[in-house]
């Protein structure tokens, strides 16, 4: 985020501190409860939302050299991105045209072609069969250009790769961002090195991972011991981009920013938490001095898979340095852990249990109703 735009959400911050409460949304929220629970639209959600639109599933650094690649799913579609020997990137369905393996797994090191594990049938970087080993003639009625893997959409800009699983010709991640390049250009995201991922399953609603990243207002009474004691639960600085919301969550230090004299030596931030939330697949958190990247996969109404990675700024020179970003990933998985999701899975009990009709969203947390208000109009609009 370029410095003009800081200055400018601060100026924000500040008329809004001096005026008592902070800007509330117009009306509150009322979701039913089985938005989190009903198979039929955990279906519809899965197929609209995350087959159907561009998902943001990284960052570029996590492929830099030719024959990188990732392996994930997009909805129920197995996909691989693959950066290519003149560094574009390409998608194809991870699945072999002989009789529909992975021909890759999950995480390993660039490769020059992929090999199917089941019967050995190997893949070009650019998805076209290369060879059927020991087997060419059992095939001589199928020609090997029939054979390539399936092509999946793929845009990369701004240091993020968008990939749809289904549809999504002509994608590029401007359309994808709906505007939220304009800050993102700034954080200098393509220049970010990968320092690890994680990944765990929950047992709770993929909307869940994303509600409790939408608010401040928690952090008071949830994050008492751990972080309430340097962050504002009150103020926080929302806005959106087209369907995903934008939150900034405030360190207390942010008010003593605002009192410096000269607007020219204000700086945002190092004083807050900025998290762009990507409807539906996930979020990304500029942390002051590094980047936090989480991705979504919903499993079943009430299963998810979540993918956390931490990205510096430059390559870890030293192993010191090393661990502090380790340490830092530590943390952050202690604190969403133990205090946030652990708290989503007994949520999702309870709506489960058909008890209780409705969750109501407050005026004071906008970017959850505005995420809401895009998922169900996604949803209403098929
Ligand atoms: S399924 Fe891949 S080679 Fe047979
Ligand atoms: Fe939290």
């Amino acid at each position: 985020m370029f410095q003009e735009r800081q200055q400018e959400l601060l100026r924000r911050l500040k008329s809004s501190n001096r005026e008592g409460p902070w800007p509330l949304a117009p009306a509150t929220m009322r979701n039913p409860a089985s938005a989190y629970t009903d198979p039929a639209r955990f279906e519809a959600e899965r197929d609209l939302l995350f087959e159907q639109r561009p998902q943001m599933i990284g960052l570029s650094c996590e492929l830099r050299e030719p024959g990188s690649y990732m392996a994930l799913s997009l909805g129920r579609i197995p996909a691989l991105i693959v950066r290519q020997r003149d560094g574009s990137l390409k998608g194809f369905v991870n699945a072999c045209r002989h009789r529909g393996a992975p021909v890759v797994e999950p995480d390993g090191p660039p490769r020059p072609r992929f090999s199917c594990p089941y019967h050995g049938w190997v893949y070009d970087l650019d998805g076209a069969l290369h060879a059927r080993p020991y087997a060419e003639p059992a095939f001589d009625d199928v020609p090997k250009a029939e054979c390539g893997l399936l092509p999946i959409s793929v845009a990369e800009g701004y240091g993020l790769i968008f990939a749809q699983g289904r549809g999504g010709e002509g994608l590029t991640a401007a359309a994808a961002l709906h505007g939220a390049e304009v800050e993102l250009e700034g954080f200098g995201l393509g220049g970010c090195v990968h320092v690890e991922s994680r990944e765990h399953e929950w047992d709770f609603n993929w909307k869940l991972v994303l509600d409790t990243f939408t608010e401040a207002y928690h952090i008071r009474f949830l994050h008492k011991t751990s972080i309430a004691p340097t962050y504002l639960s009150d103020l926080s600085l929302f806005d959106s981009f087209g369907p995903h919301p934008r939150m900034i969550g405030l360190l207390k230090t942010a008010l003593q920013e605002i009192e410096k004299p000269d607007e020219a030596d204000w700086r945002l931030l190092p004083h807050g938490t900025t998290q762009y939330i990507f409807m539906p697949s996930g979020l990304i958190t500029w942390q002051r001095d590094h980047v936090e990247l989480w991705r979504v996969t919903p499993l079943s109404p009430n299963r998810t898979r979540v993918r956390t990675s931490l990205y510096a700024p430059q390559e870890p020179a030293t192993e010191k340095a090393r661990a502090y970003w380790k340490k830092n990933l530590d943390m952050l998985m202690d604190v969403t852990s133990r205090e946030d999701f652990t708290l989503m899975a007994e949520i999702q009990k309870g709506l489960e249990s058909g008890a209780l009709p409705e969750l109501i969203y407050g005026k004071n947390e906008p970017s959850l109703i505005h995420l809401h208000r895009a998922i169900n109009q996604a949803l209403e609009a098929r």
